[in-house]
């Protein structure tokens, strides 16, 4: 079959309590059989899929994308969120206890990361021996139409004074300078470029200050040089997450989507039909 149009769907912020979450889970199995009858070609979660920051609570996220056919490279792209790599009740524990050195707290994240990495690493470098890690770019070849996918992590680590709901956002400069090798822009070229990562470029910005103090605990700290990477490899549209709203904006002339929560409205989604162009056509959808 000619494809000469890809649909995708984009859910976020699934926040699953772990296995004995039924109800959400049984939601998310109803959205997944959706996508099936609807003819999705790719799914991408963009972050926070548990609100338990361990193997134990992506498990079920894994296991229930396996059941319903997602469970691999073609098929589906995941990031982590702050919720999958942060547990603030630990974090407290260890700074009021413990040993609170933000290189300890710096550690701890890469361990995280690594761990989430082997369990999704399906889902982000395929099963080809590649090592996921970030950034990653995967491409998938549909006929008709090339799709890439440039991830990176967004999640910075947990700190007292600095990120003390471990909610703000930060692309380590090291991804973004991964991401300038010529090697990038080659994978790239001639495939419509979808960026992915969990927080938003944009938060509120609205002027009251009871606002702008919960801006600060959300945004993507270096947003601006992230973007401006991304326009260097002719992204075509970014998707996050992290704050939950259901929003589509533009920002310096980059089409952005956010994939609102799946936890707060578990029968909506953001679907894009994208053609090889690299021009599409989104809208966020509900199910019955
Ligand atoms: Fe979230
Ligand atoms: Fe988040």
């Amino acid at each position: 079959m000619i494809h000469n149009r890809i649909t995708l769907a984009h859910l976020s912020d699934l926040h699953l309590s772990g296995r004995n979450d039924r109800r959400a889970l049984s939601l998310l199995a109803k959205m997944l059989r959706h996508f099936n009858a609807a003819g999705i070609d790719h799914l991408v979660i963009s972050g926070d899929l548990s609100d338990v920051a361990s193997p134990a609570g992506w498990a079920p996220v894994r296991d229930v994308l396996r059941e319903h056919g997602f469970w691999h490279f073609d098929r589906a792209t995941v990031l982590p969120g702050n919720h999958d790599l942060i547990n603030l009740e630990e974090e407290m524990r260890i700074y009021n206890a413990l040993n609170p050195f933000p290189e300890n707290r710096r550690q701890a994240l890469r361990e995280k990361v690594a761990a989430f990495c082997g369990m999704f690493g399906e889902l982000m470098a395929g099963g080809s021996g590649a090592v996921a890690g970030f950034p990653f770019v995967k491409v998938l070849h549909f006929s008709g139409i090339s799709l890439a996918f440039v991830g990176v992590n967004s999640v910075w680590p947990w700190h007292r004074s600095d990120n003390p709901l471990g909610a703000r956002g930060f692309v380590d400069p090291s991804q973004l300078r991964a991401l300038l090798s010529p090697d990038v822009a080659a994978a790239l070229k001639e495939s419509v470029v979808v960026g992915l990562c969990h927080h938003a470029l944009k938060v509120y910005g609205t002027s009251s200050p009871i606002d702008q103090a919960f801006d600060w605990t959300m945004e993507m700290i270096n947003h601006a040089g992230y973007l401006a990477v991304m326009k260097k490899l002719g992204a075509d549209v970014l998707l996050h997450g992290h704050f939950h709203r259901f929003q589509s904006y533009v920002i310096d002339g980059v089409p952005v989507i956010n994939g609102g929560s799946f936890r707060y409205a578990p029968d909506r989604y953001s679907e894009m039909v994208l053609a090889p162009d690299g021009t599409f056509s989104q809208r966020f959808l509900s199910i019955s």
